[in-house]
């Protein structure tokens, strides 16, 4: 049994509004949390960042659902490897939205780029490359 990461970027059918976002968060939260999966959504109107980590059978299968979502799209699975330890152990779910003013106090909200861990997981510099080029639009 390993543990993987699995990092995708899609595009959104639709421009979510906060309601929506916290009912998602909701629900995925409590699936990945009995999955023991953890990870880290973003979204920047219109793209999604999701980091999937956890036990490689149970992240698959989770990723395949999420694939099928009609409300997205273009879903691309741009990282996937064996991790030793979790970048995001304490979050079945962290959220964060690039415009981030307005929905700032929503539970699980992170500052993962601007305020890294005390210390960083070993993978923890490749997500933050990649999240940065998807908060500046270069991964697409
Ligand atoms: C961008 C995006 C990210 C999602 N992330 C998760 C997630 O981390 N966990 C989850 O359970 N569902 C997530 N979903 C929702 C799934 O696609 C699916 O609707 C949900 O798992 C419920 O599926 P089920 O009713 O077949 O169990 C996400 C959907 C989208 C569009």
């Amino acid at each position: 049994m390993s543990t993987y990461c699995y990092v995708y970027t899609s595009v959104s059918k639709h421009k979510w509004s906060d309601d929506e976002l916290k009912n998602l968060l909701n629900k995925s939260r409590h699936k990945n949390a009995s999955y023991n999966i953890s990870g880290m959504l973003h979204y920047l109107d219109p793209f999604f960042i999701q980091i999937l980590e956890g036990e490689e059978q149970l992240v698959n299968e989770l990723f395949n659902t999420i694939k099928q979502d009609p409300r997205h799209f273009k879903v691309s699975l741009i990282y996937k490897k064996p991790i030793e330890e979790r970048s995001f152990a304490d979050w079945s779910m962290g959220f964060n939205v690039v415009n981030k003013e307005k929905i700032a106090d929503i539970k699980g909200f992170s500052d993962f780029l601007e305020n890294p861990p005390a210390q960083p997981s070993p993978i923890h510099h490749e997500i933050v490359r990649l999240l940065t080029m998807f908060k500046n639009e270069t991964l697409f």
